[in-house]
């Protein structure tokens, strides 16, 4: 995809006091042609654009991109524990960068899950630094051992976030300040951003900051209790994030032999969450537990396996469901 930046002509022009008319005559494009190009609401050709660039002592390169991805910023978030928010993350992003897209990882919990699954060790660069500091998440990101996947790692010392978020301006808006400039670059396709356990302020900036949610579920009494908690945390936000969207439920650690309490829940989900469920259901498979002890993600330590498969399978339908 090509993307204009054509704002950034627009404010260059208006910091050297030129008329659109002057600019016109100067480059010799037709007026109505450079209003369009303006407003994006057409496109030109390269040869005008570097006239236009030239007049404007502007590089190409800083307004035109020719291999610009328009990125998605997902989270998954859940209150509760264990329910497979993490391995959910790392599971649909390896089955993305494996189709060839770029995704960077996002580790915003202090206990590090996603960080040590991917074996990326500590480090002064991290989230919770980045947050408190509010800077460009962009000089963060550190480059994994797997092609097309990129991560911000956690910090155990992101213990205390939430805490030292309350007493900063506009605090709800910390992490999209800071992830912003990295879904504006273009090189990625999906950011997707792992949570801590709670409905903290920490949480709210990160949904706040998301173009989708995903909500992991397992089918268990308790979390199928609990989900209308997570949904009304998500639809909290929206009022402050209006383009913000559940891309849905995903059943996690679904086990078909104890028939009773997962079909039971199954059927409670689909009555009250419908068509917000992914069809794809992940399954109980210990294959994960293995890979997460060596430090691998699963889809590399077991590619042949039933849960690497189903990651994969709902890969598809995140791309889908959030494009
Ligand atoms: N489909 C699954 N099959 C087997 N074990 C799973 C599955 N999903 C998650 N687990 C295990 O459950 C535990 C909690 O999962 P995790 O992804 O860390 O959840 P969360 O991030 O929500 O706390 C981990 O030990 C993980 O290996
Ligand atoms: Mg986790």
């Amino acid at each position: 995809m090509i993307r204009l930046d054509y704002q950034k002509m627009r404010d260059k022009r208006l910091s050297l006091d030129m008329t659109q008319k002057e600019l016109a005559e100067a480059t010799g494009i037709n007026l109505n042609t450079l209003k369009q190009l303006e407003t994006g609401r057409s496109s030109t050709d390269l040869e005008n654009l570097k006239v236009i660039c030239q007049q404007l002592d502007l590089d190409v390169e800083e307004v035109y991109h020719p291999d610009f991805h328009n990125t998605k910023i997902i989270s998954v978030v859940n209150n509760k524990g264990g329910c497979g928010k993490t391995s959910v993350c790392g599971g649909v992003a390896c089955a993305m960068a494996e189709m060839g897209l770029r995704v960077l990882l996002v580790d915003c919990d202090a206990q590090r899950n996603l960080s040590s699954s991917f074996d990326m060790p500590r480090s002064e660069m991290n989230f919770g630094k980045a947050v408190l500091q509010e800077q460009n998440l962009n000089a963060f990101i550190q480059e994994t051992r797997y092609e097309n996947l990129d991560m911000v790692v956690a910090d155990v010392t992101m213990g205390t976030l939430d805490m030292q978020l309350f007493t900063k301006v506009s605090r709800e808006n910390i992490v999209r300040g800071i992830i912003r400039p990295v879904a504006d670059r273009g090189y990625y396709d999906y950011i997707i951003m792992d949570t801590n356990p709670n409905l903290s302020l920490l949480n709210f900036n990160v949904v706040n900051a998301s173009d989708y949610c995903i909500i992991p579920v397992q089918p268990a009494s308790f979390d199928v209790d609990g989900l209308g908690i997570v949904v009304n945390f998500i639809q909290g936000i929206q009022p402050y994030n209006p383009g913000l969207k559940i891309a849905g439920i995903v059943i996690n650690r679904f086990d078909a032999r104890n028939r009773l309490i997962s079909e039971t829940s199954l059927e409670q989900l689909k009555e009250s969450y419908g068509n917000m469920l992914f069809e794809t259901i992940i399954r109980v498979d210990a294959k994960l537990q293995n890979a997460q002890w060596e430090n691998r993600p699963v889809l590399d330590y077991s590619s042949g396996a039933r849960i690497s498969t189903e990651y994969r399978l709902l890969a598809k339908e995140v791309i889908r469901r959030c494009s």
